[in-house]
Order: C-alpha cells, then structure tokens, then sequence
C-alpha cells in the first residue's frame, strides 16, 4: 500500500510522534509513506516526500511539525479538493492521514466523501473537537500556561500585583479554564459563559484585598479582551489603592512546547492505530481518545462539530476559589 499523510492547521506538540508512529508502523507493514509538505496546501501543490525510517529519526522530542503546515482556508473549494484527488492519483497514493484538528479535519471529511480513504487523528492545542476528550497536544499546552500562572504568581505574591494571563484556544474556552483551575487563578473569563469585565473586576478586586495580589486568566476568544478588564479594573471604585493591571500574553508560546510524555504516547498510539485502521480497511474515521479510550468516530458525523466544555469543570472553578 503507498500512503500520504500531512499535518494541518495550527501545529500541535505531538504532531511529530504521530509522524514518526505512522512512518514506522506502515514500514512495517511494507507501505510506501510520502509525506505531505505544508497540510493541504502541498497536497493542492503536489508537494510529496518519501519517508523512511531514518527520516523521523530524532524527531518526537520536537514541537511543531517536521512536515511543516498551513492555514488552508480556500480547500472547502470543490476545485481545490479535485486538485487534491487529483494530485494523490498522479502518485499512486491509495490513502491519507490528516493529523489536525477542526478546519483540518473538515477538509479530511470533503476527501473522505469524495471516496478517498481517509483517517484523521486529533490533533489541536484548543481542544474543540466534539467527541474527543484530548486532542494532540493540549497537555504540552496546558503545561506551558501552567508554568507561566506560576510564574507569575510568584511575581504577583512578592510585588503585591494583580495580572491578567492571556491563553490561546480560540473561541474555546477549555485552555483558560483548565489551567486556570490547575493554576489556582482568582479568575477565569472564557467565551462560554462570557462574564461581565465588571463581575471579573469584583472578583480580582475582592482577591486582592484579601490575599494581597490576584491573578486572572482570560482566554482568548472572551469577547470582552483582557484589555477591557484590565480598563475596568482601573475604573473601579478605590483605583488609586489598587495596582495597575499587568497583562501577559502567552500566545503561540503554547504552541512551541516541547511535546510532553503524555503527548508523545498520544501521538505515537494515535499513528499506530491509523496504520491499524486503514490495514484492517476502516476508515473515514476521526482517530482520538473518546471516553477514556482510543476510538475512531465517523468524520462525516464529527467534523466541523465543536465540543462543549465540561459543565463540571465550570462548576469546580467557582466552587474552589478561595
Ligand atoms: O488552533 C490553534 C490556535 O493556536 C488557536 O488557539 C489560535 O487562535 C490560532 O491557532 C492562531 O492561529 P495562527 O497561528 O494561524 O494565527
């Protein structure tokens, strides 16, 4: 079997450890692998390179994505997905994997439907794949904007300050909230439950006549912006007794991590299991970890669904702040 696989969207910590996974399980089974340059973009192009096993040699403990990849928002395009099948028939390529996360997989379920071959494997630092409990690369994310809280606070603690801490993820709020309750933040602002800047400002102000200083992690797809806090925060009443905000953006810093252990075994089950899948026949799946196990769900079914974030983790947020 000769097979292609790419890397898609915002590159995710793991990303390489599926690469390299799916690279040795289908030499393994004596396939030709072709990696794709840049996502779909070289898949459009034509852009192929074989891979050996030497070539994902020395590659898991990299962030980022040695295939490299793109933003490609014209492949919902009927001519940019024929450009595709047709590229990948050019080469005698009799299946794909894409390893990426929403847009990714969308443009994965438009090939699948047009009788491709095709399996998808989770892979986004936002977490919003609906049906997936983690995707590649949320855990070295999630790390980064941990240790950044700590950091912080050991700043905010010793200089009596309030910050704002800015996470990626989006329009999902789950990197805010998650290490903003495994960070201890004061507050948390995510679009989901979307709070008034003034409702956050209580809380930051409240916590820092407390304690002495206070941290709030805002995500970034929150409508209002850690900027409109940090303004209301400086209008509150009895301003002049409280610091000025702080705001640290954290970014594609997140993105950067170095894959943590829980992502390279991600990633390398993940590359595994696709190689299964497509042995055993089964595909136009969304590989990924569902319910505690490694599952494939439908791609026509999952694809461009966004998931909701856990309502228990909304209420342990509230419920632990001190
Ligand atoms: O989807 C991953 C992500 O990092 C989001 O959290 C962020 O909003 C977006 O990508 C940034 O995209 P880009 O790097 O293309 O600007």
């Amino acid at each position: 079997m000769r097979i292609a696989i790419l890397t898609s969207g915002g590159d995710a910590p793991g990303m390489n450890a599926a690469v390299r996974a799916l690279v040795r399980a289908g030499l393994q089974r004596d396939w030709e692998v072709l990696g794709v340059r840049a996502g779909f973009k070289g898949l459009v192009e034509g852009t192929f390179v074989p891979l050996d096993s030497r070539a994902v040699g020395g590659i898991m403990q990299l962030g980022g994505t040695v295939l490299r990849s793109a933003r490609a928002p014209d492949f919902h395009r009927a001519e940019a997905q024929e450009q595709a099948l047709a590229q990948l028939e050019r080469e005698g390529i009799e299946a794909l994997v894409v390893v990426g996360g929403n847009g990714s997989q969308q443009g994965a379920a438009a090939l699948a439907e047009r009788g491709l071959p095709v399996v998808g494997l989770a892979s986004t630092i936002d977490n919003d794949l609906w049906g997936i409990d983690r995707s590649l690369g949320v855990d070295s994310a999630l790390n980064v904007a941990l240790e950044a809280i700590d950091r912080i606070r050991v700043t905010a603690s010793s200089h009596s300050r309030v910050f704002l801490v800015e996470v990626m993820g989006r329009d999902c709020g789950f990197l805010a909230l998650s290490s903003g309750i495994a960070g201890g933040a004061e507050a948390i602002a995510i679009p989901e439950t979307d709070p008034e800047p003034a409702e956050l400002r209580e809380e930051l102000c409240d916590a820092y006549r407390r304690k002495g200083y206070a941290i709030g992690v805002v995500a970034e797809g929150w409508r209002e912006g850690a900027g409109t806090l940090a303004r209301a925060f400086a209008a509150a009443e009895g301003a002049a007794e409280l610091p000025k905000v702080r705001t640290s953006v954290l970014g594609h810093v997140q993105r950067g991590a170095t894959p943590s252990h829980a992502d390279r075994m991600l990633g390398t089950q993940l590359g595994a299991a696709a190689i299964a899948c497509l042995a055993h026949g089964e595909h136009g799946q969304l590989l990924g970890l569902h319910q505690g196990l490694l599952r494939g769900l439908p791609l026509d079914q999952v694809a461009g669904r966004v998931k909701d974030l856990d309502p228990q983790l909304l209420l342990i947020a509230r419920a632990l702040r001190d």
